[in-house]
């Protein structure tokens, strides 16, 4: 599917409603726009592979419980890439799970389209917190990090959509897992970046650069605007000499590099090229904030998840015992919450 609105999935009841379902503006659209990143977010490379050696064995111990001909339809709930529908696509193909059966829904527009594309599947739009797909309709409902970014309102209405004789398995962020930690550092490393508010001060430091070129009039004394230029360098100097070797400080430590390297060559550039990669770098910095603050609202502890299984019906569902699923190094990635309905 392109990035229109979201197509119907054979079976699956799609509310009318959907149509009206905005592309919503939020920090993963710009995070799943095309060229950007395929692989799971939040996660290192190492991280990304060993999970997806976790899913193929979970998978490959649940496709025994489906009917070979069963007309299977599974959903990947906050799909991202796609990456865990791809492998229950992978996994369980030749037990009758038919493209047109498998969805990927996510709310950014980009990451559904992409996911079903890439793994032969159908993308729907829609937030996790409102699923469009009718009750009881799905065998496998499947997540990894994406349902609990709409709370317990997400596991819900994942818990809702399974089928009898289904199972949602999910794997949840762990409030104190490795990657919550190193979203935790990570937020606070980018609001102390952003209050040292280096990218207003290089705007400045350029205006004034080129006007001088340019050989205009300037209302600003050089001096204070490259005093405050220096210190807030300093600053942002200070903050990236921490002993960190995380993804989002190799970012920020780039920024810095290229940043100096646009201030000591300016005239080798065009003005609108600066200004619109001082907005981008901004945007980078605000979006990758926001990511990290909602994944650590998301984070459950493994007492919240036996309180959202507890006032599920307890004749319908049967939850399996809700255990951290962790690195070779035993730091947990995340929780397994796999419920099964009668
Ligand atoms: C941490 S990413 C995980 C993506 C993918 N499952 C993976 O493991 O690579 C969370 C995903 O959930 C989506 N998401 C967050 N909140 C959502 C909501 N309320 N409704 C639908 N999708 C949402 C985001 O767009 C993003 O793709």
């Amino acid at each position: 599917m392109g990035y229109g609105p979201p197509q119907s999935a054979s079976g699956f009841r799609l509310s009318s409603e959907m149509d009206k379902v905005p592309a919503l503006p939020n920090a993963w659209d710009s995070f799943w726009k095309p060229g950007r990143h395929t692989a799971a977010a939040l996660s290192g490379e190492l991280a990304t592979t060993h999970l997806n050696h976790w899913w193929r064995s979970e998978m490959s111990a649940i496709a025994g419980q489906f009917p070979p001909d069963g007309g299977l339809r599974a959903a990947d709930l906050g799909c991202g890439s796609g990456v865990v529908g791809s492998i229950a696509r992978d996994s369980l193909s030749t037990r009758n799970l038919s493209g047109a059966a498998l969805v990927f829904v996510d709310r950014s527009p980009y990451a559904a389209g992409a996911a079903a594309r890439s793994g032969g599947g159908t993308g729907l739009v829609a937030d996790l917190g409102a699923l469009p797909l009718a009750d009881a309709s799905t065998l496998l409902v499947l997540s990894q990090f994406g349902v609990e970014y709409a709370g317990n309102q997400g596991l819900a209405e994942a818990a809702r959509v399974i089928a009898p004789k289904g199972v949602m398995l999910a794997l949840i962020h762990d409030r104190d897992g490795g990657p919550a930690l190193e979203c935790r550092l990570n937020l606070s490393l980018f609001d102390d970046v952003l209050s040292t508010r280096i990218l207003d001060a290089a705007r400045d430091a350029f205006h004034l650069g080129f006007a001088l070129d340019k050989g205009e009039r300037v209302n600003r004394s050089v001096e204070t605007v490259r005093a405050d230029l220096q210190s807030r360098m300093r600053r942002f100097d200070e903050i990236i000499r921490a002993p960190n070797q995380t993804t989002a400080m190799a970012f920020l430590r780039q920024a810095r590099r290229d940043l100096g390297i646009m201030l000591n060559r300016r005239p080798a550039y065009e003005k609108s090229d600066i200004f619109k990669w001082l907005d981008n770098i901004e945007a980078e910095l605000i979006q990758s904030r926001d990511r990290f603050a909602a994944m650590l609202r998301a984070s459950r502890t493994q007492a919240d998840l036996q309180a959202f299984a507890s006032v599920l019906p307890a004749s319908r569902f049967d939850c399996e015992p809700i255990t951290r699923v962790t690195m070779p190094s035993g730091q947990s990635v995340g929780w397994r919450f796999c419920l099964r309905r009668r």
